[in-house]
């Protein structure tokens, strides 16, 4: 049983959350839920952009092309590649992983390496191809020894990311792991609290499962990432039929 000061402490925790998710989204003006459902879609987006020219890409290699010699956090003077993303600039489906390895690195694609060819396994196992999805990273850039991202490092690539979402405009997200999906969806949640329900990522299905690195140290975790993605994929194809 939680105590008041708990259950106040959480809940002043998930009111903050969510006003922070809100101004990253809409700026620092609150639309009630109508305002919002109104609102063109390329407004919840374009609101967190800074006034760049990238921002007005009208595709992705646009956008590729206009931000790959990014050095606005410390990774830039380190990565040997900017790992945009890859897959099909249409797709449904996309996949969002945390920041680039050292094979991803080196070969400028995200989820090359051993957890990347896991993720294919995984995306087959849905009767999908790799190419028929969309595959990208929070950060553009892999941090050195494989270290977590840095808020601040998060903080200045995510506008890249809402940028390719609004461009590719998917159905799904699947978020890959507890970093990728912690700061999505802005909580402090447990991969565990995450995983098994669809979340709502304005108008996008938004569903949680394991990072392939964290399934190649645990392989126990595949049962639950299967469960995952028979979730997804029955969404999917309810959505498709
Ligand atoms: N891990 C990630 O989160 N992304 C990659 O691209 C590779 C490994």
């Amino acid at each position: 049983m939680p105590t008041y000061e708990e259950e106040y402490n959480s809940l002043i925790e998930s009111t903050k959350q969510y006003l922070m998710q809100q101004a990253d989204l809409f700026g620092n003006i609150i639309y009630t839920e109508e305002q919002k459902q109104a609102a063109p879609q390329g407004l919840k987006f374009s609101s967190v952009y800074p006034d760049e020219a990238w921002t007005r890409s009208a595709s992705l290699d646009e956008q590729n092309g206009q931000i790959c010699n990014c050095l606005k956090c410390g990774l830039g003077q380190t990565r040997t590649n900017f790992v945009f993303g890859v897959g099909n600039p249409n797709a449904d489906v996309m996949f969002i992983g945390e920041a680039p390895g050292a094979d991803e690195d080196a070969q400028g694609i995200p989820f090359v390496g051993r957890a990347g060819q896991l993720l294919t396994k995984i995306i087959e196992a849905v009767q999908m191809k790799r190419d028929d999805v969309y595959i990208c990273n929070i950060l553009k850039c892999r941090p050195p020894n494989n270290r977590d991202p840095e808020p601040a490092e998060m903080e200045t690539c995510t506008p890249y990311l809402y940028k390719q979402i609004e461009i590719i405009k998917p159905k799904f997200i699947i978020c890959l792991g507890r970093i990728s999906a912690q700061w999505i969806l802005k909580t402090n949640s447990s991969l565990g609290g995450m995983r098994g329900k669809v979340h709502d990522f304005h108008g996008i299905k938004l569903i949680v499962t394991y990072h392939p690195a964290a399934l190649l140290r645990n392989p126990n975790w595949k049962y639950d990432t299967w469960e995952d993605m028979k979730m997804f994929k029955r969404l999917y194809d309810e959505m498709k039929a």
